[in-house]
This record gives structure tokens, C-alpha cells and sequence, in this order.
């Protein structure tokens, strides 16, 4: 059977996902809008093999043991797959990311984005853009967003065929980059998949909700009219916002470490300074930082230079997914 390898990158919500209105189809509460990240990649090659009698899956160097979440997650989704093109052959799954995984920088988006593209190629199953968004969306809801590229918006949608993304802006369009302070190497606790069942118990919730819609309509204004001052202010309240949210949910979400808040409070002091730039973080520990390609070195310089801050990673707005000629097995 045919190998097939794509990279897609991951990305970073402006308006974030959070809490779903059906969990089965992973429909979410509200729209959403993100930044593709060229620089934070996952690349999956996929086989299906005759004679295999489980599918095999390694990440990062390591085979996943097949009763881990992780594995029942990938599975499910090569299930999916496989019925599209009423296939039963087990596949080999071999994926490598380029930046360190669980630790709140959305591998799961790319990682699935990847995923689901590798095996629809190894099946040669060709559909349209709708359709591998609605796919991917199946696997994570992140994933529907970067099986496109540039500034992105997730359709809410009222049923599995209405909730899907598709382009605002494409990335050559706009230069924005996005430093990632790296503050802890260690792996989160929880996962986002069990954090959105906690959005219904915040009571800021239902007030978020209220006001969301106003919120992509901004948010998209500000990508279209590439004003970069309210974006990245839109970007950080909204993290502020959602923040609020999973620290007030019952059980609490606490994810911020020492450093994450040292990165705050100095992103401010640039501000102060004169070097625009803003804070954004997802489910997790680490913090993305949004800036202008002039302003890109002093702020890696900046932030670097904090104690509390181990690395940094520098990304850039990206495009849609690529397939590669070369493989990983
Ligand atoms: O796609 P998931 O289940 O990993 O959830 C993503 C949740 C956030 O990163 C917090 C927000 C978002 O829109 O990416």
C-alpha cells in the first residue's frame, strides 16, 4: 500500500475554543480564530499494511502503548478513516514532532491535522477542504483550524456537516511572529480534552458566551485590517479571559507556573518600554508571545534573559499543511 507523509503545523487561538455543545462530535460552544504556527510542526508518515493485526503507533521516538489515551484517540480516528474507503487493514503510524508535546502548545492540532491527511493520502481518499476539516475536527477540535493555513476561524456550526474552518487571511498576507517562552519541561496534568467538560461549571461562563460573538466579529476585523495594536490586545484579554474561566470551574484549573507570570509581567514592561508585544497562552504553562518582525529579537532577547525561562521558540504566521516526498520509516 502507499506511504504517505504531511507536515502541518500547530497553532495559537486568538479567540479560543473552549467547552463543547456536543462532546460525541466534538461541536464546540463557540467560534474560534487562530494563528498557524510555521515553526511548531508535526510530521506523520502512515501505512497501511496487509497481515498487520494492530494498528502500531510510536510519537517522539517512542511506540504508544495501545490501552494509553493517546493511542485509543489515534485509533479511533484511523477507524474514521478506514470506513471512508471500507478498508480493515491496520496501519503503521509513525509521527515526530519538532517542539515538546502536552505541555500546552497545541500538538494535538497538528499532530491530528497531520494524521488525518497522511492516511487519507495512504488510502488515496481524496476530499475537499470542508470535509478534512470536519474529519480532523473528529480527532480534535484544534485540528479543523490547521488543515488550513494563516488566520483561521472555526465555524461553531449547529451539526457535524455546519462545523468546519476556513482561511481569513493567508500568512503571506501578514508577517506576525510569535515567541514561545518555554518555562517548564514537564508535562501538564490535565489534558484540554477533560478541561472543556469543565467550562459549564465557571460561573463566567455564561458571561463569556454573551459576549464571544462581538468578539470574532473584532477579531476578524482586526486581521483584515491587519491592526496589530488591537489584535494583540484583543488576544491577551480573551487569554485573561479564558484563564478566569478554568481557574473558576469546579475543580479549579490552576496551569500557570512562576514563570509563566515572570513572562507576564515583563511582556508589560516592554510595553511600557515602547516594544509592542502580548501575551497568549492555551491550556498550559508555556506563554506565546505575538510581536512584529522588528521587534522579534529584542523580545526573544528579553525574554530569554529571565531566570524563570528555560527556552525560547520562535515562530511566525504559517501556512496550510504540505505533503513531504520523504518518510519516517
Ligand atoms: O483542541 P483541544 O481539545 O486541544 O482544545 C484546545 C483548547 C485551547 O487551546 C485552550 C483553545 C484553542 O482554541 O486552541
Amino acid at each position: 500500500m502507499k506511504k504517505c507523509t504531511f507536515q502541518a503545523s500547530s497553532d495559537i487561538a486568538l479567540v479560543k475554543y473552549w467547552g463543547k455543545k456536543d462532546a460525541e462530535n466534538r461541536l464546540p460552544e463557540n467560534g474560534s480564530i487562530s494563528m498557524v504556527l510555521d515553526g511548531l510542526n508535526s510530521v506523520t508518515t502512515v501505512e497501511f499494511v496487509q497481515n498487520l493485526e494492530a494498528d502500531m503507533i510510536s510519537i517522539d521516538g517512542s511506540e504508544i502503548s495501545q490501552d494509553s489515551r493517546e493511542a485509543k484517540r489515534v485509533i479511533a480516528h484511523l477507524d474514521r478513516i478506514r470506513a471512508l474507503a471500507g478498508s480493515t487493514l491496520r496501519a503503521k503510524v509513525v509521527s515526530q514532532n519538532n517542539f515538546p508535546r502536552g505541555t500546552g502548545l497545541s500538538s494535538s492540532s497538528s499532530g491530528f491535522a497531520a494524521l488525518t491527511l497522511a492516511a487519507l493520502g495512504a488510502l488515496e481518499i481524496d476530499l475537499p477542504a470542508k470535509e478534512v476539516s470536519i474529519l480532523a475536527r473528529q480527532a480534535s477540535g484544534s485540528a479543523c483550524r490547521v488543515v488550513n493555513g494563516g488566520f483561521v476561524e472555526w465555524h461553531e456550526g449547529d451539526s457535524s456537516e455546519t462545523s468546519f474552518s476556513e482561511t481569513i487571511s493567508g500568512a503571506e498576507d501578514w508577517d506576525l511572529r510569535d515567541i514561545i517562552a518555554v518555562v517548564d519541561s514537564g508535562q501538564k496534568t490535565t489534558s484540554s480534552t477533560s478541561g472543556h467538560e469543565l467550562a459549564q461549571t465557571s460561573p463566567f461562563f455564561s458571561i463569556r458566551q454573551k459576549n464571544i460573538n462581538q468578539k470574532l466579529t473584532q477579531c476578524r476585523k482586526f486581521i483584515q485590517d491587519k491592526d496589530f495594536s488591537a489584535l494583540g490586545a484583543l488576544a491577551e484579554a480573551e487569554a485573561l479571559e479564558f484563564h478566569s474561566i478554568i481557574l473558576t470551574s469546579t475543580p479549579p484549573l490552576i496551569f500557570w507556573k512562576p514563570g509563566t507570570v515572570a513572562v507576564m509581567h515583563e511582556v508589560q514592561q516592554l510595553r511600557e518600554e515602547g516594544i509592542e508585544c502580548y501575551f497568549t497562552l492555551n491550556t498550559g504553562f508555556n506563554v506565546h508571545i505575538l510581536t512584529t518582525p522588528e521587534n522579534e529579537e529584542i523580545v526573544t532577547e528579553r525574554i530569554g534573559k529571565l531566570e524563570l525561562v528555560k527556552s525560547t521558540i520562535n515562530a511566525r504566521s504559517g501556512g496550510s499543511p504540505v505533503e513531504l516526498t520523504e518518510h519516517l520509516f
